[in-house]
């Protein structure tokens, strides 16, 4: 008997993938199943995604830990549009990076300064974003310099935590995560230290570095020398699928010790119960927002999609003054990010391998396990932001 098929070829049509998507149930968990792999591999659904799901929602950037003094500033590209975020009293000002004269992103890094000089003409702005220097300009008819202002972005701060939006009609944060703040209150999130950041390319889809995150079926195979002996992934569980987030709890494993999960050198935060010590819990805050609650630390990760197989990773890790003000501190950092190194590693070739399978014709749904009810709930939370 043959066995032989004909293998079509795909054609790049977005919406037609936005169709296929909103056709797949969310009312069963135990029939879950993934996207469909030309999810992942379109660009005309990546513009689409770009519209309805990254620009109409609300995108984690930084936290205040990042910034403690006034006019402190870092910069970041987010779905295009490069940002420029300045610490200015309790919060911050959000603003177009691009320079009002021929678009050169004005400044880049991190640092502090009262003035921004773009590199190209030396047009100079200060931390509000308005012109202050534009040189020879004299002659350029009905140019008034006092008018212009580099476009100001919509922001909110939830527990220190800065998030911006491209939409004007999104709601506001404080609402969607009002029940998780006693979470993030509980591990002082407000008050948390910067103690490095790390950014990296990712040779994939945005959408499967939140997926990967967001489960640990896949610690079995692809950590298994590493998380999977302290964490192992068939003990992890989902929790409710909420509108604004979904949570995999990961517990240390039966009979672990505590220095399996905390960090020597890091102190653990006040006030945490037995129970909170012996877990690590995995947040996605949709859509691009990774957390990790610690007992020791708090890393927030964002994913910044840069085209339908490229995106980039920043990581943010945050730790309590005490741990902060420790001499070894400098020491802790480092073997903190090696740590990271070693870990991300793993995932960057897994999910590379991941996005060159998902390219072929053959690749289909494939089912979920119940350990991966999250990146269902990311699913039915894209079905509705493409519903719209
Ligand atoms: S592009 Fe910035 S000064 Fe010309
Ligand atoms: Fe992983």
């Amino acid at each position: 008997m043959h066995n032989e098929q004909k293998i079509a070829c795909r054609f790049d049509d977005g919406e037609a993938i936005a169709h296929r998507i909103l056709a797949q149930q969310s009312d069963n968990a135990g029939r879950a199943e993934t996207l469909p792999a030309d999810a992942y591999n379109s660009d005309d659904f990546y513009r689409l995604e770009e519209q309805k799901v990254l620009r109409e929602d609300w995108l984690f950037v930084g936290h205040l830990g990042q910034l403690p003094n006034e006019n402190d500033y870092f910069t970041l590209d987010v779905v295009g549009e490069p940002l420029l975020i300045v610490r200015k009293g309790e919060g911050v000002r959000v603003m177009s990076n691009v320079c009002l004269h021929r678009w050169v992103p004005i400044v880049s890094g991190s640092g502090n300064a009262s003035v921004f000089v773009c590199p190209f003409h030396n047009w100079s702005y200060d931390t509000e974003g308005r012109l202050t220097g534009a040189p020879s300009m004299q002659q350029a008819e009905g140019f008034v310099r006092q008018d212009c202002q580099l476009p100001q972005i919509r922001h909110e701060i939830i527990a220190g935590m800065i998030f911006v939006t491209f939409s004007a009609t999104v709601e506001s944060l404080s609402e969607r995560f009002s029940e998780l703040l006693p979470v993030l209150n509980k591990y002082h999130l407000a008050t948390l230290q910067c103690a490095f950041t790390l950014d990296y390319d990712c040779p994939f889809n945005w959408k499967m570095a939140v997926e990967t995150f967001i489960e640990c079926y896949h610690h079995a195979g692809v950590h298994r020398t590493t998380l999977e002996d302290s964490f192992p992934g068939r003990l992890t569980w989902i929790g409710e699928d909420t509108p604004g987030w979904t949570v995999c709890h990961q517990p240390l494993r039966k009979r672990g010790e505590l220095s399996e999960i905390l960090t020597a050198g890091l102190v653990p935060f006040d006030g945490l119960e037995e129970d909170d010590l012996r877990r690590s819990d995995l947040y996605l805050l949709y859509p691009t927002c990774l957390m990790s609650l610690n007992p020791d630390r708090v890393t927030i990760n964002v994913i910044l999609p840069l085209n339908k197989s490229m995106s980039k990773w920043h990581r943010v890790v945050l730790v309590s003054k005490e741990s902060a003000a420790r001499e070894d501190f400098p020491a802790t950092v480092e073997q903190m990010r090696n740590g990271v190194l070693t870990i991300v590693a793993e995932d960057l070739e897994i999910n590379a391998a991941q996005q060159r399978g998902s390219r072929s014709q053959l690749a289909r749904p494939g089912r979920l396990s119940h350990l991966e009810t999250s990146v269902w709930h990311f699913a039915n939370y894209l079905k509705r932001k493409l519903a719209v």
